[in-house]
């Protein structure tokens, strides 16, 4: 167990389905972690920067594809690629490294292994397009830990019907697929030697959130 603040704060990423409450927890480190005396920023992807902004636009289908034969459509899965890509390490320069370097933890809400998971997503199908959006990523920043909030679909989708709005991610088959493949993405990024922590979304938020603190704390 370290005192805070740590000597060489990490780079912390939080990850899982839209409703696993990576966002709830990210807030909750966040609070505690300043509480504790260890500076800290909470970012997000896509970014507060000008891609990620572009990209929300394109998720909520307030910027579209205009399609040959009228009407409009969603962005392509390819574009939206580089494009996450592109605000990923914009995100780096921007925010992510000018912290660390000044001794700031930082934690991310999404990263990576969203992209993997989302972007390596075909519609309708079972294959995974995954090494391409492996290699539009590799210059990224790894992370010192992943906490990966393993949720059920159901679970996910019982809390996101308590929203107001949803994204066009957001339909039961297509979250089963994703929820698939969150747990293969995982377990790759294990193998390839990157430290991910696996925890129970459905358990109590408090549980959780000290679960996380209290692994942060033997960093
Ligand atoms: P998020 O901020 O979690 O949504 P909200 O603000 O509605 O809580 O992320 C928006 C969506 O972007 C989410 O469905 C996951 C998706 N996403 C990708 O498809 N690829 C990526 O690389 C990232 C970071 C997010």
């Amino acid at each position: 167990m370290h005192s805070f603040p740590l000597a060489r704060p990490p780079f912390v990423v939080v990850e899982g389905l839209d409703g696993a409450g990576t966002t709830t927890q990210s807030r909750l480190l966040l609070g505690r972690l300043e509480r504790e005396g260890q500076p800290a920023i909470l970012t997000r992807e896509p970014s507060d920067g000008p891609i990620g902004v572009l990209i929300r636009q394109m998720l909520s289908m307030r910027v579209v594809l205009p399609l040959a034969e009228g009407g409009v459509g969603p962005i392509g899965r390819e574009t939206l690629a580089l494009m996450f890509a592109a605000d990923r390490l914009d995100h780096i320069d921007a925010e992510i490294r000018p912290a660390l370097a000044a001794g700031r933890l930082v934690i991310s809400d999404r990263y990576v292994p969203s992209s993997l998971i989302y972007q390596g997503d075909v519609d309708g199908s079972e294959a995974m397009d995954y090494s391409w959006v492996q290699t539009i990523n590799e210059r990224a920043l790894v992370p010192d830990v992943t906490f990966f909030l393993e949720a059920s679909t159901e679970l996910c989708l019982s809390r996101l019907d308590q929203r107001a709005r949803r994204d066009i991610f957001e339909t039961r088959e297509k979250m089963a697929r994703l929820e698939r493949r969150y747990d293969e993405v995982m377990d790759m990024l294990a193998s390839e030697g990157q430290r991910i922590v696996r925890l129970d979304a459905s358990a109590p938020i408090e549980a959780l959130h000290e679960q996380i603190f209290a692994y942060i704390a033997t960093l």
